[in-house]
């Protein structure tokens, strides 16, 4: 076994979207320390051109690299579709994607090959979805939409707000009037308002979060590889590192981990 089988698995996202992948991952694999950075003081990625984005992202993978982990996973469609082949070329650790674990779950789900997906601006723009999802199959119908204030309404903790429900009808509308049965959360962040964007689409249409799969494919590397961690603790250790002020951050996320988190700001 590499001697890197020690280090940490890191996660990287604009805020506290990736928290989704962080919560599938720290259940599937308990054993695992886990270091996350939200790029707070930048967010919003999604309204961001690609190079900036890019740029902030190979930042975030050196720093994360500074502080031992073996393998990382950008836990942002933003930033994957901007240039996930990029941030490989420059890394000598594997780094995963979300897009193409959506992609495969969204084959899975669909019934009549009526698919939507929602993204920020950034991830729509660059049709990284609809590019994949037609690779595999031609005949799908796929509607797209970027619906950028969502990451502000999870941000701010306002998913609960009447505000969330009028933008959610107002954003959703086009997937009601047309008939899907799948919707891609191509962003991190909209998971944690699945409870409004399942109400507005209705219970007919199936929501797709990849984190469960890119979890899985994580497993699948560090089995391959043999970088599972060999100690098998309870409490491996999870640290979390944002760029502005973690107030909010450490709010958002004790509510969602349900556990006190505290986060530790580094200026980049
Ligand atoms: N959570 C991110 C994504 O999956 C970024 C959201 C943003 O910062 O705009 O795209």
């Amino acid at each position: 076994m590499p001697p890197s089988a020690y280090k940490a698995i890191g996660i990287l996202d604009s805020g506290v979207g990736g928290l989704t992948v962080f919560k599938e991952l720290s259940r599937l694999l308990p054993h695992e320390k886990i270091i996350y950075f939200g790029d707070t003081a930048r967010m919003p990625y999604g309204p961001r051109p690609d190079e900036e984005v890019r740029r902030f992202a190979l930042q975030i993978i050196e720093f994360l690299q500074s502080q031992e982990v073996k393998i990382v996973v950008v836990a942002c469609n933003t930033a994957t579709a901007a240039g996930l082949s990029c941030y490989r070329q420059s890394s000598d650790i594997p780094v995963l994607g979300v897009i193409e674990p959506g992609v495969r779950a969204a084959l899975e789900q669909t019934a009549r090959g009526r698919i939507g997906v929602i993204g920020t601006a950034g991830t729509i723009r660059s049709s990284s979805y609809e590019k994949a999802l037609r690779r595999a199959r031609p005949d799908l119908q796929i509607i797209t939409r970027a619906c950028p204030l969502f990451v502000l309404l999870v941000e701010n903790d306002l998913v609960e707000s009447p505000e969330a429900e009028k933008v959610a009808l107002e954003y959703l509308a086009p997937f009601k009037r047309a008939g899907i049965d799948t919707l891609i959360l191509g962003c991190t962040h909209y998971p944690l308002m699945a409870g409004l964007i399942q109400k507005t689409v209705g219970p007919a249409v199936t929501l797709v979060n990849s984190a469960a799969e890119i979890a899985r494919e994580v497993e699948g590397i560090l089995t391959e590889q043999q970088l599972h961690n060999p100690l098998q603790c309870v409490n491996p250790g999870y640290r979390f590192f944002v760029s502005g002020s973690p107030h909010t951050f450490e709010e958002v996320a004790s509510k969602m981990l349900r556990r006190r988190i505290r986060a530790y700001q580094v200026l980049l």
